[in-house]
């Protein structure tokens, strides 16, 4: 699967330009900054592919990446930046929202969480909606390489611990790295086994 050329497909900046009900999604969710575009390139092997930067707000729109016509990556806009100015804020949450509770092609949430920082307030806002909805979502830690071994393992188990009752959590929590490939053949083997 992730041998083969995955290109962007299309850029949605708002629910009625959704493409039509078709391939599987597999979307990447989570706050500002976490890491998602830059997980989706180390996953796709694509350096890339999806544009990330070192300042928050940096995808807007839901960006569609496929490797045929049966499964979709997609990155999505962070939540939580206080600073953008207020409007935008409301439309990508907007969009978020709509978007992780009404799409009946969306297979897996993977909901990246920063390891130094943990769940935060509106990381659990995310998963109660996930899990009312029972969409299937997996947390993903991102950025290990910032933390010690040991530390790593205690946030694993601590996030594991947080998610263990809730529904729609999948029972492991994956620590990675963007920058070391620490965890991407795992969440790799993840995905694959998602994919029709
Ligand atoms: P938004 O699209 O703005 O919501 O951000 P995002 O979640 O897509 O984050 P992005 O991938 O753009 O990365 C944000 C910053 O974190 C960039 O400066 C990345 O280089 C950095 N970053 C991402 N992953 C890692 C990682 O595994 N380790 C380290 N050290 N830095 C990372
Ligand atoms: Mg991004």
């Amino acid at each position: 699967l992730f041998a083969r050329p995955w290109t962007f497909r299309m850029s949605v900046p708002s629910l009625e330009f959704l493409p039509p009900i078709g391939p599987l999604e597999i979307a990447f969710a989570g706050r500002s900054n976490v890491g998602k575009s830059s997980l989706i390139n180390a996953v796709l092997g694509q350096r890339g592919i999806a544009r990330t930067s070192n300042t928050p707000g940096r995808t807007q729109e839901l960006n569609f990446f496929a490797p045929d016509d049966t499964l979709s990556i997609v990155d999505m806009p962070g939540y939580g930046y206080a600073e953008a100015p207020k409007a935008l804020v409301a439309r990508w949450n907007r969009l978020i929202e709509d978007y992780l509770r009404g799409r009946v092609s969306l297979r897996r949430v993977y909901v990246l969480i920063d390891s130094r920082h943990g769940l935060k307030a509106n990381d659990l806002e995310t998963l109660d909606r996930l899990d009312k909805t029972a969409v299937s979502y997996q947390i993903v830690l991102t950025k290990a390489d910032k933390l010690k071994p040991g530390e790593i393992d205690r946030r694993v188990a601590e996030t594991l611990k947080a998610v263990a009752r809730r529904p729609a959590a999948h029972p492991v929590v994956l620590a990675t790295s963007s920058e070391t490939g620490e965890g991407i053949d795992l969440l790799r083997a993840e995905i694959a086994q998602i994919a029709p």
